[in-house]
């Protein structure tokens, strides 16, 4: 029996190296040594990364591209969805998360953050004449949202009836073609895409703000160390506000 037990903990170890307990985050050695960084991104979130021309472009790609010229590698962007990104850095099968994401202490559990660069907030967005004017007013109301972003946990944890959709675009037209009430999002990306037209508005009052921040797996310390100080220079020298401003006036109206 004694012999059993210990065959089958030696198995049980073995599995468990194999498996998530086993994959780690590039270091910054391995990161130039393979002479690239491969970022997940989900780009349906304008101005942050969106799509152009076939091409993913937005303000996290200018940033990633100054922290990929000054690491002296390429930046490979792989596209997928939102949740996606974030279980594909926790599991290391990328080396960044570029996804407008907000690093919460829930997500620092499971991964590594960068210093944010931006602070955002969680808005709410609803047709023209909607006779909800704020946050109070959601209770007991349909809301629609992006799958594993932070507005599908808050409104879920608030009680709120959720329909959570795998890309942006949809958690918009599930309001502009009135399936829910409301739409949880991001507020820049809010901004940009109620500029597209379809008569939604955004509310005054804000459901939450969090910062905005670049994800890497465990193991990635280094990297993460050296990127922080990149990024750190990006931001105390002005260039993020510049990059920021080069997308949209507008968001810098008080
Ligand atoms: N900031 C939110 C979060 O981290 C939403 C991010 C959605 N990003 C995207 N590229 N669609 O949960």
């Amino acid at each position: 029996m004694k012999k059993f037990i210990a065959l089958a903990l030696c198995a049980i170890m073995t599995l468990t190296m194999f498996t998530g307990c086993g994959a780690k985050g590039k270091t910054l050695d391995e990161v130039k040594e393979a002479g690239k960084l491969v970022i997940a991104t989900s780009p349906d979130f304008p101005p942050f990364e969106t799509i152009e021309g076939g091409e993913v472009v937005g303000i996290e790609v200018d940033i990633m591209n100054l922290i990929c010229k000054e690491l002296g590698v390429e930046l490979e962007i792989v596209q997928m969805d939102f949740d996606t990104v974030l279980v594909g850095i926790q599991s290391a099968k990328y080396d960044c998360g570029m996804s407008g994401i907000t690093a919460n202490e829930d997500r620092k559990k499971n991964m590594l953050f960068t210093v944010p660069y931006y602070e955002a907030a969680q808005v709410i967005v609803v047709k023209e004449g909607s006779d909800i004017k704020g946050k109070a007013d959601l209770e007991g109301k349909s809301v629609s949202v992006q799958t594993g972003t932070t507005a599908d946990e808050g409104c879920k944890e608030a009680g709120y009836n959720v329909q959570a959709f795998a890309a942006n675009a949809d958690a918009k037209a599930a309001l502009t073609t009135g399936k829910v009430d409301a739409w949880v999002v991001d507020n820049l990306t809010a901004i940009q895409m109620v500029e597209e037209g379809d008569g939604l508005v955004i509310l005054e009052e804000k459901m939450t703000t969090e910062p905005y921040a670049f994800a890497f797996a465990f193991g990635s310390e280094d990297l993460v160390a050296e990127i922080d100080k990149i990024l750190t220079k990006l931001i105390e020298d002005g260039t993020i506000e510049e990059i920021f401003a080069n997308y949209d006036e507008t968001y810098f109206k008080p």
